[in-house]
């Protein structure tokens, strides 16, 4: 039996429409007649609709208008509208400037970020609108990136549960709550790829995966811009950081990069084409250097791919000040090199650095950058300021804030998206029954650790109003009654006292069970604060063992911008949860999960590690000539054929969870995989490549599943591929697909894919994207480790 709102989910991720097929074929057509380096079919899209960018920065209606402001602008007034200024709490170093107001009515000024109080929004957009001679209004931008006030989980909590239907939900809440002050840019979806969890924006993505990836990075962006951008409550996205940001080395943030042409396009390009695909307004250079070009000047990214060969229409911004880091990078000697190269490669607005303000008049007039380049770029910022409806409605009314935050609804979807991003890790039973659920003979329960009372985000704007909703301690003693609750810090996330984990064992011994709220500050992760150490930081692992050595039953829940290692914990701790930082309702939330009310069925999108120098640690990674296969790495080699292969000698090579990975409350079987075809051909799936539609699929893949356990529940059904002989080497599995299975105990389904043609194309060894003859292995499994295999070939 198929599922029939399955299939369609799955479908409305490879939308196909007659337009979209006869551009498919006809580049199909032409990678077939004449190969080479521009002969290249489009990768998959996760647009989400058949129009994709019908509307928004790529109308060609906004053409005759954009041009007719351009011819009315002095050189000065053309480069106001590329410079951008922090005109609130900076988010990086100084700018150095704040005569705002005066540069404003010059005119010199295109866009402010950082204000978020909303009669000075509106106090310097009247300034642009009705001082400044060509009225043209000013664009506000913030980091709204998991919400704005209604706070949901951090991005990799949000990716964590594997629904995109959700994301795009919460997107669309914090787009109508910020436009509600007059911000009408976030710099959100970032949608890096990230296989280090020493860095510290792992929090701030989707993990490590590209097709995932690109699932989250459209959803966000027909989120927060809707179907029409114009409308008042439409927020434009910007795609960030493009590129390679993810892969600074040794997990440092800022620093280089070096990926192949051919890696950059198979992992991380292909989320910022899938956002670009669903009409992502703009997109923000990153701070890294790639492969020794900054990506704030590097042209082969930011023109040739991005515009050239995706037909981006809208703005680039540069990161905070990286136009001006480019001196630091040592590729210019001066801030005008820097300025005149940024501008060249394709960066449209200067953030921060001034550089575009200070020096690019002077390098107009000397000829260092010719006058079109600077045309270009006012175009796409006024498109895009013109796409958002900021000319026919630059003010906010100052009435709505009050009606915009915490709707009731929201927080609903705030809960229920929390609940869904909580990864269970283990529930191991203990005498026979696992101890989540909670048993309806806990009476008392001793909840410690430094994060119990408020796990959301410290760094929301200070002073702003709160939801109202309760921390998880008081959720807890609104069920239990307030007597059965007992609360101990154990001290503080990065200092503790002998006293307060005395104090806090001392209350444990008191409980039926001990509740275990550990990890840390979401200052921890994010920008700026990458970690060397990836354990409980402070002195939380010895109140973790001192708890654990009472003997009471311990859950403990983890908070955390990034996965841990925490191989003590994994051994002692019977049931482990992975709340990451829940958001606003993280106290309902979890205290519903933990009475059982909701059954976990988030999963990881992160490879866990069991140790840092296991880092970069991800699944879809290439094999190596020497793989370990199934020699013990626990054991100490014996022979030359175990030892001579690829793996640490003081730890294993797999992960600790693997991606994909996450427990339920109950448990789920699989059937075989199977396939209703062994031999595909390279010309018919070369001739639909890309056409994306369901009934252009190349490829069934079924398998049942079943619950096997005593709680209803929901799978999340994956889907893997791996290639072999082709002319680049692929990874040993790549997620194509996953689909949600709710099921009743005791319930079997099955479950359908309808793979497209896609699913089976690479980046060849001349960076070509195309379909070749290969040794096909397929898996519908419940991780990305495990599962039955299904093999089928594609021929020539
Ligand atoms: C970050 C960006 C952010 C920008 C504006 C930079 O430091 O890298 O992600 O959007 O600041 O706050």
């Amino acid at each position: 039996m198929e599922l029939a709102g399955q299939r369609a989910a799955a479908a409305s991720f490879w939308p196909g429409g007659w337009e979209r097929q006869a551009r498919s074929l006809l580049l199909a057509v032409l990678c077939l007649c004449c190969p080479g380096p521009t002969a290249q079919a489009q990768p998959p899209d996760f647009a989400g609709r058949d129009t994709a960018i019908a509307t928004g920065v790529a109308d060609s209606n906004l053409d005759a208008r954009v041009g007719s402001i351009l011819r009315s602008m002095t050189l000065d007034e053309k480069i106001g509208q590329l410079v951008q200024y922090s005109a609130g709490q900076p988010t990086g170093p100084g700018t150095g400037r704040s005569d705002y107001k005066e540069m404003i009515a010059r005119g010199q000024i295109g866009a402010l970020l950082n204000v978020i109080e909303t009669p000075l929004v509106n106090e310097y957009q009247r300034i642009a609108v009705e001082k400044s001679r060509l009225h043209i209004p000013l664009l506000f931008g913030l980091d709204v990136l998991h919400g704005f006030r209604t706070d949901f989980p951090i991005p990799l909590g949000m990716a964590s549960t594997w629904d995109p239907d959700l994301v795009e939900k919460a997107a669309r809440v914090a787009a109508a709550e910020a436009s509600a002050i007059g911000i009408r840019w976030t710099f959100s979806p970032m949608v890096d790829i990230a296989r280090d969890a020493r860095w510290g924006r792992i929090a701030e993505g989707a993990g490590e995966d590209p097709y995932l990836g690109s699932a989250m990075a459209a959803a966000y962006v027909r989120g927060y811009q809707s179907q029409h951008l114009d409308a008042p409550d439409t927020m434009a996205a910007c795609v960030k950081h493009y590129v390679g940001y993810g892969a600074v080395e040794a997990g440092r943030d800022y620093n280089s990069t070096e990926i192949s042409e051919h890696t950059l396009r198979e992992f991380y390009l292909p989320p910022f084409h899938a956002a670009i695909d669903a009409g992502a307004a703009t997109v923000m250079s990153a701070f890294n250097s790639l492969n020794g070009v900054p990506a704030s000047a590097n042209p082969f990214t930011l023109t040739e791919v991005l515009r050239k060969e995706w037909g981006f229409k809208g703005m680039v911004v540069s990161d905070w000040s990286s136009i001006g880091e480019l001196v630091a990078h040592g590729i210019a000697i001066d801030d005008a090199a820097a300025a005149r190269k940024a501008l060249l490669a394709g960066v449209d607005m200067d953030m921060a650095s001034s550089l575009y303000h200070d020096q690019l008049a002077q390098l107009v007039h000397s000829g260092a950058v010719p006058v079109a380049n600077v045309d270009e770029s006012v175009r796409r910022v006024l498109r895009v300021k013109l796409a958002l409806g900021l000319f026919e409605h630059p003010y906010v009314d100052e009435s709505r804030a009050q009606r915009a935050f915490f709707l009731p609804e929201n927080l609903q979807l705030a809960q229920t998206i929390a609940e869904r991003s909580f990864v269970l890790l283990k529930n191991t039973p203990v005498a026979g029954k696992p101890l989540l659920p909670l048993s309806k003979d806990v009476k008392t329960v001793a909840v410690i650790g430094p994060l119990a009372d408020d796990p959301s985000d410290p760094d929301k704007t200070p002073g702003a109003p709160k939801a109202g909703v309760l921390s998880f301690p008081a959720e807890l003693a609104r069920r239990l009654g307030e007597s059965n609750v007992f609360r101990a810090k154990g001290g503080g996330i990065l200092k503790a006292s002998d006293e307060e984990i005395a104090a806090a064992v001392a209350i444990v011994k008191r409980a039926d069970v001990a509740i275990l709220t550990l990890g840390e500050s979401p200052a921890m992760s994010g920008e700026a604060a990458s970690r060397a150490h990836l354990g409980l930081p402070g002195r939380q692992q010895e109140l973790l063992e001192a708890v654990v050595n009472t003997g009471k039953p311990v859950v403990l829940i983890l908070f955390s911008g990034r996965p841990l290692t925490l191989p003590w914990a994994f051994q002692q701790v019977a049931t482990v949860l992975a709340a990451w930082f829940p958001g606003t309702e993280a106290g309902p939330a979890l205290a519903r999960t933990l009475f059982g009310e909701s059954n976990p069925n988030g999963r990881l999108v992160v490879s866990w590690p069991r140790s840092v120098g296991q880092e970069p640690l991800y699944y879809n990674a290439l094999s190596t000539g020497r793989p370990p296969g199934n020699v013990d790495l626990a054991q100490p080699p014996t022979d030359v054929e175990s030892k001579y292969v690829s793996r640490y000698i003081d730890e294993q090579n797999s992960p600790q969870f693997p991606f994909g990975y996450g427990l339920s409350y109950t448990s789920f079987g699989y059937g075989p995989t199977k396939i209703d075809n062994t031999r595909l051909r390279v010309g018919d799936l070369t001739a639909n490549l890309s056409a994306r539609s369901g009934a252009n699929h190349a490829l069934t893949v079924m398998a049942t599943v079943s619950n096997t356990g005593s709680h209803a529940g929901e799978e999340l059904v994956q889907l893997y591929v791996r290639l072999q002989g082709t002319s680049t080497a692929q990874p040993v599995r790549a997620l194509k697909g996953f689909q949600r299975v709710a099921l009743a105990a005791g319930e079997t389904k099955q479950v359908t894919f309808r793979l497209p043609p896609d699913a089976f194309a690479i980046w060849n060894d001349r960076n070509q994207y195309v379909i070749e003859p290969a040794k096909v292995t397929v898996w519908i499994s419940p991780d990305s480790a495990t599962g039955s295999a299904a093999q089928l070939e594609i021929l020539p």
